[in-house]
């Protein structure tokens, strides 16, 4: 098991957006993780990052309890996530944004760091994983450019560049869809599949039903809080509890 939580709940206030979770993340899977809106999925991703420290329950990453941890650290192991907005920084390049992601691990190479990596990292050793990420990313071209002035397609591209140029062994995708065409979603998809080629596990929330059903191995549903149901996209899109709890939503799910 790549990633799991026992328990999770998380209270605001009166309302518990997420009331005992027990969500199981295989290594190299990728996962939708679907549901209603208001159901407590992008508050699952930041209990899951450490934006967000849950009211009870457990988050175990490769066996190690990592509840409570701060977002720095979380991201220093390897969970990395793409907002809902992109999150980019928007008067820099499109390289420098993707060079600055590095941070993440080379700083903690610099400082003795953790989990025993040591030495210092060359300038040279990460300017070509940025580009190696550019290229991956289709960016190339784009690479000059601030990243203020990207289409909103390439905007997300680059945030899951971003993601990668961490060093991400899982990322945590939600909504990356919003805002593209027909013909972004399917170079959104491709890419979903190229990053989990590359050794990633992917965790993506997502209304878009024909891109979970596309792309996803498993799918967990969520509605108030709550896993309802979980299986294969085929499973859960026929599965009567899914169905009522998207009544009198806009999304499809069929
Ligand atoms: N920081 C917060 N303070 C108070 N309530 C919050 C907070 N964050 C989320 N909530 C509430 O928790 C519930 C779950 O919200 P969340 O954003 O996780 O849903 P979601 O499944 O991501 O929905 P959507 O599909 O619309 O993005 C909602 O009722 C929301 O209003
Ligand atoms: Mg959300």
């Amino acid at each position: 098991m790549l990633l799991q939580t026992t328990d999770l709940t998380i209270r605001f206030g009166g309302l518990a957006a997420v009331k005992g979770v027990n969500l199981r993340v295989h290594r190299g899977e990728i996962l939708g993780l679907i549901g209603p809106n208001g159901a407590g999925k992008t508050t699952l991703f930041n209990l899951l990052t450490g934006f967000l420290k849950p009211s009870s329950g457990t988050i175990h990453f490769e066996g190690e309890e990592i509840t409570g941890w701060a977002p720095s650290k979380i991201a220093a192991v390897g969970i990395c996530r793409t907002f809902q907005l992109t999150s980019v920084f928007p008067a820099l390049s499109v390289w420098e944004n993707v060079r600055t992601a590095t941070y993440v691990w080379t700083r903690h190479r610099l400082l003795g760091g953790i989990r025993g990596r040591a030495a210092p990292v060359e300038d040279s050793v990460v300017e070509e994983e940025t580009n190696r990420i550019l290229a991956f990313s289709g960016l190339d071209a784009n690479r000059d450019s601030l990243a203020r002035n990207l289409s909103y397609g390439d905007q997300r591209r680059l945030g899951i560049a971003i993601a990668l140029a961490a060093r991400s062994r899982v990322l945590l995708l939600d909504e990356p869809a919003a805002g593209m065409n027909p013909e972004e979603k399917r170079g959104l998809m491709q890419t979903i599949n190229d990053i989990r080629s590359q050794g990633v596990t992917v965790v993506l929330i997502e209304h878009h039903m024909k891109l979970v059903m596309g792309v996803c191995h498993r799918v967990v549903v969520l509605a108030q809080g709550k896993v309802i149901a979980e299986g294969s996209p085929a499973e859960v899109s026929r599965n009567p509890h899914v169905i009522e709890a998207y009544l009198g939503q806009e999304v499809e799910i069929a």
